[in-house]
C-alpha cells in the first residue's frame, strides 16, 4: 500500500513540472500626465493617461496567468497602483497598498508580479494614494475562464468595458488641497463614461463641443458589458435605454443570473451583464450612469451619458433621459438591491483558497470589533475618511520594511 502511494505520489510529482508553468503575460504600463477637456475646452485639466491614454489600456489576461507589469512612473510624485481584487499568491509585496507597499518614486519603475490564481471576473486597476484616481490612471481587468472550466452562460458576441465616475474639473493636486483644508469635495462637475463627458441629449443641460463615447453593436447578438464604478465618491445608477440587463458576474464570482433595469453601481463596484440587442433600432439608444442619493434634479447636469448604436440604427437618440428606480421616499431600496445579488454556487468560478479563508468557520471568535464608517471626520484641521474617528497617515518606514527588519516603535 506504502508503495502504491509513493509510485502515485512521484507519478504527481512527475506531472508538476506541466502544472506549475502557467503562462506569463507581460505588461508595460507607462504613467504620465495627459492633457484632457472631457468636459469641453473651459475644463481642460492635468489628466494621469497610461501609456499615452486616458482611460488606460484594458489587462486582458486569463485564469492562473502570471502576469509582469513594468509600470514607469513618469508623474512628478510617487505612484502605487493597486489590481483591484486580484489575489497575489507570490507574496504581499506586489498590492499596490500602502503599509504592504510603496509608492514608485517619480521617474521611477517597478515591476510587479502577480498571478491571477484560480480566479475570473471583472476588476479595475487604479493609483490607490494621493487622490490620483480622481485624475484617472485606471482601466479594466479581464480576466477570462481557461478552456477548460464552462462559463454559465453562452459565449458572448462581443465584450465591452464601461467605466463610469464621478469627474472634478479641479485636477487632484487641488482636490487634496481642498480637503487639506477641511473643505468637502461637493458636487462633481460631471460623470464620465470611459473618459469622456455626456452626450448632447439636452442642449440646456450639456453644453456644445464635448466628446461622448459611443458603443457600437449589431443586432440580434449579446455582448457582455462589464461596468466598473472608478469614481470618487459618487453612487451611480446604471442603465441602457429599452435594453434588460442580465446580471452574470460581481467582482469575480458569477452571480444567480437576474435580469435589471437599471442597478445601481457604488464607488469601486464592478458587475458584468449580458445585454441582448433585441430593439428595433428605431434610433440609438442612451446609455445612463446617473448620481444616487443626492438632491437629483440638481444633480442632472453631472449625469453621464454614451450612446449604445446599432449598425442599422434608424438615427440619433432624442428625448428624456430613461428613468432611475423611483424610490426617492425608499432609502434602503439601493443597499437591499445591492444585497439581493446572490452566489451562483454551482458555476465553476475563484473558491476559497487553501491558504485560508476557508478555516475561518473553524477559528474560535474571541474579539469583536465594530467598526463605525461615519465618515468624514477632522483630523488636524484636515478633512479625511475614517473609521471609529481614525484616518490611516503611511508611517515613515513603510511597516513592511519595519517588519521585514524587526524595526520597532513603528
Ligand atoms: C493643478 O492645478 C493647479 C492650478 O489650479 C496647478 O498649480 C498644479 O500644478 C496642477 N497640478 C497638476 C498635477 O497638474
Ligand atoms: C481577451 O482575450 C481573450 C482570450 O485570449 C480573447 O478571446 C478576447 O477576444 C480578448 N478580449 C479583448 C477585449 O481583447
Ligand atoms: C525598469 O525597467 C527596465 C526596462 O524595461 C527593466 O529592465 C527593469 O527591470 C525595471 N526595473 C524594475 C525595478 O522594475
Ligand atoms: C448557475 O450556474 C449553473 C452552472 O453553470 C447554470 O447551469 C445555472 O443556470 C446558473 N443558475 C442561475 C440561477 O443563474
Ligand atoms: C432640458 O432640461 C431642462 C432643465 O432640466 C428642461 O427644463 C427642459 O425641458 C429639457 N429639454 C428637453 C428638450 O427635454
Ligand atoms: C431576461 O430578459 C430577457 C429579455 O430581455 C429574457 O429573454 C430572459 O428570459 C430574462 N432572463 C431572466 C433570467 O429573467
Ligand atoms: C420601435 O420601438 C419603439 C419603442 O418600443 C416604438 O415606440 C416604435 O414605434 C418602434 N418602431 C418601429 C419602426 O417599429
Ligand atoms: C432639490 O433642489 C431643488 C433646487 O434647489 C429644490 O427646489 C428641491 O427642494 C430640492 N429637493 C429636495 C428633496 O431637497
Ligand atoms: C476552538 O475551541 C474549541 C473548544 O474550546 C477547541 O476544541 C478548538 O480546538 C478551538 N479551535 C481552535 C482553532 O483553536
Amino acid at each position: 500500500m506504502r508503495r502504491l502511494l509513493f509510485a502515485l505520489a512521484a507519478a504527481l510529482l512527475a506531472l508538476r513540472p506541466a502544472l506549475a508553468t502557467d503562462p506569463y503575460a507581460f505588461f508595460d504600463r507607462d504613467v504620465s500626465y495627459v492633457t484632457a477637456a472631457p468636459l469641453g475646452v473651459k475644463q481642460q485639466t492635468s489628466v494621469i493617461g497610461i501609456n499615452g491614454k486616458f482611460p488606460g489600456p484594458v489587462v486582458n489576461i486569463t485564469t492562473n496567468w502570471n502576469v509582469v507589469v513594468n509600470v514607469l512612473n513618469d508623474l512628478n510624485e510617487p505612484l502605487l497602483i493597486t489590481w483591484n481584487g486580484i489575489q497575489h499568491r507570490k507574496n504581499c509585496w506586489q498590492d499596490g497598498v500602502l503599509g504592504t507597499n510603496c509608492p514608485i518614486p517619480s521617474g521611477w519603475n517597478w515591476t510587479y508580479e502577480l498571478q491571477v490564481k484560480d480566479q475570473i471576473g471583472s476588476f479595475f486597476y487604479f493609483p490607490s494614494t494621493g487622490l490620483q484616481r480622481a485624475a484617472g490612471g485606471f482601466d479594466g481587468i479581464v480576466v477570462n475562464n481557461r478552456d477548460v472550466i464552462a462559463v454559465p452562460f453562452g459565449r458572448p458576441d462581443g465584450d465591452i468595458t464601461i467605466l463610469i465616475g464621478d469627474w472634478y474639473s479641479k485636477n487632484h493636486t487641488d482636490l487634496r488641497k481642498m480637503l487639506d483644508k477641511g473643505k468637502d469635495l461637493g458636487m462633481p462637475d460631471g460623470v464620465l463614461i470611459n473618459g469622456k463627458g455626456p452626450y448632447r441629449y439636452n442642449d440646456s443641460l450639456v453644453p456644445a463641443g464635448i466628446e461622448h463615447e459611443t458603443f457600437n453593436v449589431h443586432p440580434g447578438r449579446t455582448y457582455r458589458i462589464r461596468v466598473h464604478n472608478v469614481g470618487t465618491s459618487t453612487s451611480l445608477n446604471f442603465r441602457i435605454q429599452g435594453h434588460n440587463m442580465l446580471l452574470v458576474e460581481t467582482e469575480g464570482s458569477y452571480t444567480t443570473q437576474q435580469n435589471y433595469t437599471n442597478l445601481d453601481v457604488h464607488v469601486s463596484q464592478s458587475y458584468s451583464f449580458l445585454v441582448t440587442t433585441d430593439q428595433n433600432a428605431s434610433s440609438d439608444y442612451y446609455v445612463v450612469a446617473s448620481a444616487r442619493q443626492v438632491n437629483e434634479s440638481l444633480w442632472r447636469r453631472v449625469t453621464g451619458v454614451a450612446v449604445l448604436r446599432y449598425s442599422n440604427s434608424g438615427g440619433p437618440a432624442a428625448g428624456p433621459l430613461p428613468d432611475p428606480s423611483q424610490d426617492q421616499k425608499d432609502r434602503s431600496f439601493s443597499m437591499n438591491q445591492a444585497r439581493s445579488v446572490r452566489w451562483n454556487l454551482s458555476a465553476g468560478a475563484a473558491r476559497p483558497n487553501p491558504q485560508g479563508s476557508f478555516r475561518y468557520s473553524s477559528i474560535n471568535v474571541t474579539q469583536a470589533y465594530l467598526l463605525r464608517g461615519a465618515a468624514p471626520a477632522w483630523i488636524g484641521g484636515r478633512r479625511r475618511a475614517a473609521l471609529n474617528g481614525l484616518s490611516f497617515a503611511p508611517p515613515e518606514t513603510p511597516l513592511r520594511l519595519a517588519d521585514a527588519y524587526g524595526v520597532e516603535g513603528v
